[in-house]
């Protein structure tokens, strides 16, 4: 396995002139180049001009996390009765994978061959007790662009000892360009019929389940994302804009339809399709103008968008939610594509 330095990158590109830039530290994408019908590239991800400025900046910008993606309430849970504390680094939360999460780390990455598809692995071995989860993790990520111009990342892991699990892949997108004010006039759809809202108390899920019927969390249909996020109810003003897990329509464990999002001006759509139960939908709410990202440019709030496929949040506490543990002899997948439409 070749061992990687935190600032080196990697490229993936396809013959429609889509490239997609990552670094081995955290795995983090750090620009999409989106080649348009008029000739325009624009970089429909949020981030940072250099190497320097996003090791610097902030560290979920197109980062893999793990070993737990979201929050578990109080970093707390139990499996066959023996009890877990994790690292609360968010409010008494955990939140991705605690203070040293997976996108902290330098993966290591070696190109990989897959058909004619243009991919790279990425691997990580996390020790038993990391950021205090239990058993040794060993999880490998392959990345790959097709002809098809879709971006595919697909996870696997496998552990020791019995433990959690949740990865996602964290880019805020913009399909306007990064930089480009912001992404209240996306129009997203989100195949889902049920999300789970906060609970206040505990700053994340407690199991209740509620139909977006009737409610701004209806993107059955597509609908800018300003009329949800500047919408007076209850569940947007807690976190100033979407921050919530939709539950997917699913059809057993097959990669279904998760999302659509729209730039309604260039064209440019993003298709989202996974085999996960969930998806998080993130505005960039506390994005309050204090980084400066690509092209010299504020990163205020709803700068971009983020759709995370997942379990649900706090799944380790809420029996009824999908499956969080991992055990020994068994192998977590998931995959996650990205499919680019509005090509050149
Ligand atoms: C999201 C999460 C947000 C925020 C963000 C990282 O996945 O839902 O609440 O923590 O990550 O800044």
């Amino acid at each position: 396995m070749m061992s990687q330095n935190a600032a080196d990158t990697f490229v993936l590109k396809n013959k429609h002139g889509i490239e997609i830039t990552f670094t081995a530290h955290g795995g983090r994408i750090t620009s999409i180049k989106w080649p348009s019908p008029d000739g325009e590239i624009v970089d429909v991800v949020v981030g940072f001009d250099t190497i320097e400025e996003t090791l610097k900046g902030d560290l979920y910008f197109g980062a893999l996390c793990g070993r737990y993606a979201n929050r578990v309430h109080k970093g707390r849970f139990a499996i066959d009765g023996e009890f877990f504390q994790l690292d609360t680094n968010n409010g008494e939360n955990h939140l991705h994978g605690g203070f040293e999460g997976f996108n902290t780390r330098i993966w290591d990455v070696e190109p990989f061959t897959s058909g004619n598809l243009n991919a790279f692995r990425l691997s990580l071995t996390s020790p038993d007790g990391d950021q205090k989860y239990p058993g040794m993790l060993n999880v490998s990520v392959i990345y790959s662009l097709s002809e098809t111009n879709e971006f595919r990342i697909e996870y696997e892991a496998t552990t020791s000892k019995a433990t959690i699990i949740n990865l996602t892949s964290h880019s805020y997108f913009n399909l306007k360009g990064a930089g480009k004010s912001n992404i209240l006039d996306h129009l997203l759809t989100v195949y889902a019929d049920q999300y789970t809202p906060i609970n206040a108390e505990i700053g994340t899920t407690d199991g209740t389940i509620d139909n977006v019927n009737d409610t701004p969390f209806d993107f059955t249909r597509p609908k800018p994302i300003a009329e949800a996020v500047n919408s007076m109810f209850g569940q947007i003003r807690l976190v100033d804009g979407l921050d919530h897990n939709f539950i997917l329509r699913k059809d057993g464990s097959q990669i279904t339809h998760a999302a659509t999002l729209l730039d309604p001006g260039s064209g440019r759509q993003l298709d989202v399709y996974t085999d996960q139960p969930g998806l998080q939908v993130y505005t960039g709410n506390h994005f309050d103008g204090s980084m400066t990202g690509k092209n010299e440019t504020r990163i205020n709030q709803y700068a971009g968008v983020a759709l995370e496929t997942q379990i649900f949040p706090n799944s380790p506490k809420v029996a009824h939610f999908p499956n969080a543990i991992l055990r020994p002899g068994e192998t977590y997948q998931h995959t996650c594509v990205y499919k680019f439409s509005g090509i050149r």
